[in-house]
């Protein structure tokens, strides 16, 4: 078994211990990553930008996050792994489940992420009906960039707050075991924490939320475009990956990052 499991992070969220999660896509950052004592380990498509140069998670193949979910583990085995669902793999509920085996059989993920609300429900209640822990995503969708019309803040108003509150619920609801919320004021990573029991991970989703998890290429400061403005390079002043790692995990676990530069209204 990984050293965290679904449960012990629901313990740490119940202890008021914060959760440190950080994205990785290879063999040997993983490693170090797993020595710096990150918590989770997030397969994220991100990939398709940070590693393979695209413009957006879209061209992003099942195939790919299998390769790369399967080097994460050899690199980090007892880390927690959760794996992100590419575009076009959860378009209903049997090929979610089918697309999340293979992650879990091929990619050796042991809880697999999907982004959306309401339309994922039925998905998410029927791979936790197989036994298949998952992590829901909200707030920015990277995957639902070009219908969003980029990668902008979301749950501003009121209304657009209610519906991820709602979403988040049913997810909750149907079986969901950690939420990623993404891009939102403060405020709503806040209410978010607050108003549910699984694990709320955010990434410039607030201070409050149970735990962050920041894309591995922010943390040291070798993002290609600007970075977002969420993020932090923690390689700065300091001499090895591992150091920048482990003041990631400080930073989080004493609730200094993201500290409010980081935060949106
Ligand atoms: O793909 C990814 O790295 C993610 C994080 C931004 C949460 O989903």
């Amino acid at each position: 078994m990984p050293r965290h499991t679904i449960l012990s992070l629901k313990k740490l969220k119940r202890d008021g211990e914060k959760i440190a999660c950080l994205t990785a896509y290879d063999a040997s950052f993983a490693a170090q990553a797993e020595r710096a004592g990150v918590d989770v380990l997030l397969v994220g498509d991100s990939l398709g930008m940070v590693v393979q140069g695209r413009d957006s998670t879209l061209p992003v193949t099942l195939d790919e996050m299998v390769y790369h979910s399967a080097s994460v583990r050899r690199g980090a085995p007892d880390s927690l792994l959760v794996v992100d669902l590419p575009f076009m793999s959860c378009n209903n509920p049997q090929q979610t489940l089918a697309s999340a085996g293979r992650l879990m059989k091929e990619g050796g993920a042991h809880v697999v992420k999907l982004e959306g609300g309401a339309a994922m429900v039925e998905s998410v209640a029927l791979l936790a009906h197989h036994g298949i822990p998952v992590c829901g995503h909200l707030g920015l969708l990277p995957q639902s960039v070009h219908k969003l019309g980029g990668y902008r803040v979301q749950g501003r108003s009121e209304a657009e707050a209610e519906c991820i509150l709602r979403d988040a619920q049913a997810l909750e609801r149907a079986g969901a075991d950690l939420l990623v919320v993404e891009c939102v004021p403060a405020a709503l990573g806040e209410r978010l924490s607050q108003s549910l029991s699984i694990p709320v991970i955010g990434i410039g989703a607030g201070a409050a939320c149970d735990g962050q998890v920041l894309v591995l290429y922010d943390l040291l400061g070798i993002t290609p475009d600007k970075p977002p403005a969420f993020a932090k390079n923690f390689l700065s002043g300091r001499d090895s990956v591992m150091a920048a790692m482990a003041a990631y995990v400080e930073a989080v676990k004493h609730g200094v990052f993201p500290a409010p530069e980081h935060c949106f209204d």
